[in-house]
C-alpha cells in the first residue's frame, strides 16, 4: 500500500505553481461532447479524477489525444453509447455532469445514481427537479437513473440550494435547448463561469453566470473551440495555508486573486501578510497564528474545500476557534485525524470548536476525502516527528505532484510503498 511520509520541515519557502483547476476541467470535459467538432484543452491537470472522465468520455465514443503534458484534445463525432457505469460513476460523482450533456446531444441518458460519498450523502434531486422542468422524463430504476426528451424545452428553474453540479448539469441541458432557460437561484462558483465561458466559445448564448440567476438561449448546433481551464483556486488556498502554517513565504504562481478572496480574507485575520499581484499571490508568515471563526458557505463565501486546511491551521493558532459547516452534513472527518496527532477539538453536530495548541505530534493517520488529506500533509510538516498518511488515492484525486512540489520549497516529504 503507497503511504506519504511527512516528517517536521521547517518554514516552506520559495516559488510553487498552481495547476489547472480540477472542478472546472471535470464539468468541462462532460461539455465537449456538446458538439461534433474538436475540443482543445489546456492546462489540464495531471489528476486521476481527470483519467476517470476521459475514461467515460471514450466510452461514450469520444477520442481523446494527448497533444503534451498539460493539453488534450477530444473529438466525440459520434456518440456510440449514452449509458455511465456505475464502476466509473461510483469512483468519482461528477461523472454524473454528462448527463446534461448527453441530453442534449442525444436527447437519452442513463446515468448511475453517483451513491453518497465520506463527505455527505450528496444527493442528486435538483439536478432531476431540473430536468424534468426542461421537458426531459425522468425515471431510475436499479441504481440508474434513466432520462429521455422528445426535445429539451426552455423554462424557468428554481435551485433550492446553488448546487454547483445541478447548476452545470442543466447549463449543458439547457444551451441547445428550444428556447430560453432561467436558472434562479443557481451557483455563482469560478468554476460555473469557466463552464459558461467555454460553453459561450462554443457558440452558446449563456449569461450571468457568476451571479445567482443564469439565462441560458438555446442554439441549434455548437462548434468546437479551443480553450484554457482557470487555476485551481482550492489548490491555491492550500499551499497558501501553508505558508502560514510553517512560519515561512511562499511567492504562488498561476492564482486569480479575485477567486481566493476568502482565503485570503482569514489568513489575514490569522496574522499573515498576503501580497497579491495579477496571476500570483506572495504569503508571508509573521509568525504568529491567531484564532478566528469559519463559516463555509456558497460562493462568494467560505469554501467547504478548504476547511479542513484551516482547521488545521487553526489547530496551532493562540485561543479558540469555531468552525461551522454548512454545505455538507459529513466533513468533519479528518479533526478524529487532527486528534490522533494531538489536536484539541470538539465537534457538536455541523460545529467545531477548535482549541489551538502550540504542537503536535507525528502518527499513522489515514486521509478520508481529498481535502483532509491535503491538510494531513500539511500537519506533518508541523507535527514532531514523523507522519504516515496512508489512502493517498484520495490526495491524488485532487492534487497533482503535491509530494514534488512541497520538497521544492523545503518540506520532508516522500512517498513510501508499504
Ligand atoms: C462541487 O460538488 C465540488 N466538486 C465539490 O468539491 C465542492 O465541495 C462542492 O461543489 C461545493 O462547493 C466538483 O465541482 C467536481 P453541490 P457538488 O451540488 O457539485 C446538496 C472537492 O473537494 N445537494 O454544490 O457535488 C449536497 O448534498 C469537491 O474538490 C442537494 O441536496 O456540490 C451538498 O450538501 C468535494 N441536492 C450541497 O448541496 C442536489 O441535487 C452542495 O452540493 C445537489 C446537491
Amino acid at each position: 500500500m503507497e503511504t506519504i511520509i511527512v516528517k517536521k520541515s521547517g518554514a516552506l519557502n520559495g516559488h510553487l505553481k498552481v495547476n489547472g483547476s480540477k472542478n472546472s476541467i471535470l464539468p468541462i470535459l462532460a461539455a465537449s461532447l456538446l458538439t461534433k467538432d474538436k475540443c482543445i484543452l489546456h492546462e489540464i491537470p495531471k489528476l486521476e479524477d481527470v483519467n476517470v472522465m476521459c475514461n467515460l468520455l471514450s466510452k461514450l465514443g469520444a477520442k481523446i489525444n494527448r497533444l503534451d503534458d498539460n493539453s488534450l484534445e477530444i473529438h466525440a463525432e459520434n456518440i456510440t453509447n449514452y449509458e455511465a457505469p456505475y464502476d466509473l460513476i461510483s469512483k468519482m460523482r461528477a461523472s454524473f455532469l454528462v448527463m446534461g450533456s448527453l441530453l442534449s446531444r442525444v436527447n437519452k441518458a442513463r446515468v448511475s445514481m453517483p451513491g453518497g460519498c465520506a463527505i455527505g450523502t450528496r444527493p442528486i434531486d435538483l439536478h432531476l427537479k431540473g430536468f424534468k422542468n426542461l421537458n426531459i422524463n425522468i425515471n431510475s430504476n436499479r441504481g440508474y437513473i434513466q432520462a429521455e426528451t422528445e426535445g429539451i424545452t426552455g423554462n424557468h428553474v428554481y435551485l433550492d440550494f446553488p448546487s454547483v453540479g445541478a447548476t452545470e448539469n442543466l447549463m449543458m441541458a439547457a444551451c441547445r435547448a428550444k428556447g430560453k432557460t432561467v436558472i434562479e437561484n443557481c451557483a455563482e462558483e469560478p468554476e460555473i463561469v469557466d463552464l459558461a465561458n467555454f460553453i459561450n466559445s462554443m457558440g452558446a448564448k449563456i449569461e450571468g453566470a457568476g451571479t445567482k440567476t443564469i439565462t441560458v438561449t438555446g442554439v441549434e448546433e455548437l462548434h468546437g473551440t479551443e480553450y484554457t481551464i482557470i487555476p485551481d483556486r482550492i489548490e491555491a488556498g492550500t499551499y497558501m495555508v501553508a505558508a502560514v502554517l510553517t512560519g515561512g513565504e511562499l511567492h504562488i504562481d498561476n492564482v486569480i486573486p479575485a477567486h481566493v478572496q476568502p482565503v485570503i480574507a482569514k489568513l489575514r485575520e490569522v496574522g499573515a501578510e498576503i501580497i497579491e499581484n495579477d496571476s500570483s499571490v506572495v504569503v508571508r508568515s509573521k509568525g504568529i497564528i491567531n484564532s478566528t471563526d469559519i463559516k463555509t458557505l456558497p460562493y462568494p463565501g467560505f469554501p467547504t474545500d478548504m476547511q479542513a486546511q484551516f482547521m488545521l491551521l487553526l489547530s496551532l493558532a493562540n485561543g479558540t476557534s469555531i468552525i461551522n459547516e454548512t454545505i455538507f452534513e459529513n466533513r468533519f472527518m479528518h479533526a478524529n485525524e487532527f486528534l490522533r496527532m494531538g489536536a484539541n477539538i470538539k465537534i457538536e453536530g455541523n460545529t467545531a470548536v477548535v482549541n489551538g495548541l502550540n504542537g503536535l505530534t507525528g502518527a499513522k493517520v489515514r486521509a478520508t476525502d481529498l481535502r483532509a488529506g491535503a491538510a494531513l500533509v500539511l500537519a506533518g510538516l508541523v507535527a514532531e516527528g514523523e507522519t504516515e498518511i496512508s489512502e493517498v488515492h484520495h490526495i491524488k484525486r485532487g492534487y497533482a505532484d503535491i509530494v514534488e512540489k512541497l520538497q521544492t520549497v523545503g518540506a520532508d516529504i516522500s512517498y513510501s510503498m508499504q
